[in-house]
């Protein structure tokens, strides 16, 4: 069986301040939520405070973004290894913001990917399909694409430790959700390209998380579906019982 993961992603919100509170907040209301997974992604500049929040507590971090060199001349960018000092555990790669807005393509997903493995950060990486893709019915090979060039090169053994988080790019922040059934059948069908890459061993280890407007009152019914192992949760990961109650609809 697959434990559920559930992953609040702050996105750019909440100053250092802001966010130490929230954190305080989260780690008191999943108190008791055992048997699932639970995961904190502050913007970078309160990763060290959240860390600080949420030690000692079952709630880990995660950061949004890193890159896939060490170091060097990359202005604005984190490396892995400082992701790493601040008391990161997991790094979200390819969300689709970063797709739409910040030119992230299959190819840099797979080099931040094979990064992230090789400094040992756990990664959640971001698949979906636009409004336009659902509509022309190109969902399937969208996100085919997306999985297949995002792992590209990635080895049997470190493919099963990864999380994958289906983003339907018109569920996100829109209040729009994709069905249950809608959901769970991406998820089943990228569980298949899984087995197609490797094996039914990584197809049935891999956690996929369902991301976009994932809210208390509809995460059971999403939650419910046997190819869904989680959430990737934006708008209500900002409001500490809200996400507490999603992650509680996980168990
Ligand atoms: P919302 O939950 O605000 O739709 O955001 C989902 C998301 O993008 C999480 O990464």
């Amino acid at each position: 069986m697959r434990k559920p993961i559930v992953a609040g992603n702050w996105k750019m919100n909440r100053t250092s301040d802001e966010a130490e509170t929230l954190a305080r907040g989260v780690v008191d209301a999943v108190l008791g939520a055992d048997g699932v997974d639970v995961v904190v992604c502050p913007p970078h500049t309160a990763l060290e405070r959240v860390s600080g929040a949420v030690k000692g507590s079952s709630v880990g971090l995660g950061a949004q973004n890193m890159h896939w060199e060490a170091e060097g001349a990359y202005t604005g960018e984190v490396s892995g290894a400082m992701l790493l000092t601040c008391g990161c555990e997991y790094v979200i790669l390819g969300h689709s913001e970063r797709r739409q807005y910040f030119g992230e393509t299959d190819q840099t997903v797979n080099k931040r990917l094979k990064t992230a493995l090789d400094v040992g950060l756990k990664p959640i990486v971001c698949v979906g399909e636009t409004l336009e893709e659902r509509k022309s019915e190109v969902t399937d090979q969208v996100v085919r694409k997306q999985v297949t060039g995002g792992l590209e090169g990635i080895l049997a053994n470190e493919a099963q430790t990864l999380v994958l988080a289906y983003e339907p790019v018109w569920a996100i922040g829109t209040g729009l959700t994709a069905t249950p059934d809608q959901a769970d059948a991406v998820h089943g069908m990228i569980r298949q390209v899984l087995v197609d890459l490797y094996d039914e061993t990584v197809a049935q280890s891999v956690r996929i998380q369902y991301g976009g407007s994932m809210k208390p009152d509809n995460a059971a019914d999403l939650l419910g579906q046997p190819n869904i192992d989680g959430g990737l949760i934006g708008g209500a990961a900002l409001d500490a019982d809200s996400f507490a109650a999603i992650v509680k609809a996980a168990i």
